[in-house]
């Protein structure tokens, strides 16, 4: 089979579409014919090994050689014991843990995939799996947003900030969306009601307070976003450097203390299975899914650099076969 491949941490160039064996399923595994994959900010930063979070399980060369962790594609052959599925059967899976989905089949775990929502295309169920994960959690799960509230989502204008800006909306919030220039408008056709361009304007500097901040691209001091919040607010960490990350898990839940603010890092649960009440939403046609731009497999290597040099609006999906 055809699949893109690396084997040391890099730009995108050093991606390689090559001919490899394809995978054989283990008796609990399904053998899935891939159609479309969502190209996630962690597959960029997988690539290039930064930051230093992303070498964790392979800190001078990548562990998995093939990248691209949200699926959507058809079931090709299942294991003995993978009993779930049947060959011709629609899925879609997170498989963030082993990777493997920039190619046309990977073996994924029976316990990882889900039957395809019927409303939706490969290429939407394939953008669906991490970032609305992150958005769900972020929003609801965690972020416990109630109507009237102020939320501010940062870097709201890329894959998992499409889904938290309309979820929050969804439930009542005055949402702020930061990125960069380029987004403000689509940020705002998502419902947002306030646009900052992080270029121009630091939200930490400005004085007006939130009850919630996801922090998608997580760049500052802990004390700077203790700052933003209301009392009794909420700041989110999903994803930035790793500089922020320590100062959230060592300090982050005293600082905030006597405000009753709390600084904390959301450790998203991936999987498919945490998906169900986001895709109710889909079905119903209060969230959507914007796919900014389709790439073939052939050139997962522009896919990634154009997610990574921060165009995207929404998703980014590379398209199989
Ligand atoms: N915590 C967890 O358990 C967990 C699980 C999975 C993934 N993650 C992490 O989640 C993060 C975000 O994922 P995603 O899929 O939403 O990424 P994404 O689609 O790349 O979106 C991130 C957005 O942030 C913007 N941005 C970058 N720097 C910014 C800044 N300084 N200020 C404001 N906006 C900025 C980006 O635009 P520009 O690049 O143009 O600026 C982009 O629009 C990744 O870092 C990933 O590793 C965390």
């Amino acid at each position: 089979m055809k699949a893109v491949v690396y084997t040391r941490y890099g730009p995108p160039e050093i991606l390689r579409l090559m001919d490899v064996d394809t995978p054989v399923p283990a008796d609990d595994q399904v053998l899935v014919k891939v159609h479309a994959v969502g190209v996630n900010a962690s597959d960029w930063e997988m690539l290039r090994g930064k930051p230093m979070y992303s070498r964790i399980g392979g800190p001078f060369r990548p562990r998995h050689h093939i990248l691209g962790s949200d699926i959507a594609g058809r079931v090709a052959l299942t294991g003995r014991n993978a009993t779930a599925f049947r060959p011709g059967d629609d899925v879609f899976a997170d498989i963030l843990s082993f990777m493997g989905g920039f190619a046309e089949y990977v073996c994924v775990p029976q316990i990882a995939l889900a039957p395809m929502p019927a409303h939706l295309t490969y290429e939407e169920a394939a953008a669906l799996p991490q970032a609305g994960a992150i958005a769900w959690q972020g929003i609801r799960d965690k972020g416990q947003v109630q109507p009237g509230e102020r939320v501010l989502i940062n870097g709201g204008g890329g894959g998992s900030g499409m889904y938290a800006v309309q979820l929050a909306k969804l439930h009542g919030a005055e949402v702020t969306g930061v990125d960069n220039v380029e987004k403000l408008e689509f940020m705002r056709s998502l419902g947002a009601d306030h646009v900052i361009d992080c270029a121009r304007e630091d939200f930490t500097r400005v004085g007006r307070g939130y009850d919630l901040i996801l922090d998608l691209a997580a760049y500052r001091p802990a004390f700077a976003y203790r700052r933003s919040l209301r009392p009794g607010g909420r700041y989110l960490y999903v994803g930035g450097s790793v500089a922020t990350l320590l100062q959230v898990l060592l300090i982050g839940s005293l600082i905030g203390r006597a405000e009753r603010k709390k600084i904390q890092l959301l450790a998203v649960r991936l999987g498919v299975e945490h998906l169900h009440p986001i895709v109710e939403l889909s079905q119903q046609g209060k969230i959507t899914t914007v796919i900014d731009r389709r790439f073939p497999l052939r050139q997962v290597s522009a896919a990634l650099r154009y997610l990574g040099e921060g165009h995207a609006k929404g998703k980014v999906v590379v398209t199989v076969g």
